[in-house]
């Protein structure tokens, strides 16, 4: 199966796309976690990604669709894979399709996260990961069993440095300019599966798990 899982900042794209990809075995492929283990590890593609990432502005499309590619070529995409976070622009959604018809692929669906703009401030400035394997976790709706500490690898819980509420702004705006497009995109080509935003973390995976694919 190839998903792919799209909506606005702090929608719950990584939160179900890890769910989902878990329990069909697929891989999860997360541009923004992939730039994230950039930073980490101080590589070229990190300190460049950064650049943008820390002012809550989108990595140019080149760069973004060049690692999709190399990513999506891998051996564990060949039994199925959910994109989180890609295509985040018309170029990008383009750029897509010509990567999967040299692949020979196609996707079976594109889950989209309706969420209206109130939710997504109070969500994200209320998010936490873990700084070592970047699990998600939320102030109140999902809390580690551990004050501060991961629940699966025990590493240290911090805030993202793009979730401050200037940021957050800043992302929805970006947002609603150059990824919103690709909801018409993608319902033109009759893949959209829209799941309203309002649900809670476990509704919205069995809503998703019966309704979309
Ligand atoms: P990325 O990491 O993809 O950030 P994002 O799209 O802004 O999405 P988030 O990770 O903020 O939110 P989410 O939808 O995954 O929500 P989550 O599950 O965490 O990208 C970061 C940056 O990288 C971008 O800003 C950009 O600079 C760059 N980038 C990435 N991809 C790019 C691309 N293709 N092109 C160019 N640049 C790119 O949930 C949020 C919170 O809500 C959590 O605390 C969670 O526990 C909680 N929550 C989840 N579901 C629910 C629910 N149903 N009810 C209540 N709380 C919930």
């Amino acid at each position: 199966m190839r998903l792919l899982v799209m909506g606005p900042p702090g929608s719950g794209k990584g939160t179900q796309a890890a769910i989902l990809s878990d329990k069909l075995n697929i891989a999860h492929i997360s541009t923004g976690e992939m730039f994230r283990d950039a930073i980490k590890v101080g590589s070229e593609l990190g300190e460049l990604a950064a650049r943008y990432i820390n002012k809550g502005e989108l990595v140019p499309d080149e760069i973004t669709e060049a690692i999709v590619k190399e990513r999506l070529g891998q051996e564990d995409c060949r039994k199925g894979y959910l994109l989180d976070g890609f295509p985040r622009t018309l170029t990008q959604g383009r750029a897509l399709d010509s990567i999967l018809l040299d692949l020979r692929n196609d996707i079976d669906c594109v889950i989209y996260l309706d969420v209206p703009t109130q939710d997504i401030v109070s969500r994200l400035t209320a998010r936490r990961i873990c700084g070592v394997c970047g699990a998600v976790y939320h102030l109140q709706e999902k809390i580690p069993r551990e004050e501060g500490v991961c629940d699966l690898c025990g590493g240290k819980i911090v805030q993202r440095e793009d979730d401050t509420e200037e940021t957050v702004r800043k992302r929805l705006s970006i947002y609603n300019d150059a990824t919103r497009p690709l909801v018409d995109f993608y319902q033109q080509k009759k893949l959209l599966c829209t799941i309203a935003g309002n649900l809670s973390i476990d509704e919205t995976t069995e809503r998703i798990m019966s309704g979309c694919f």
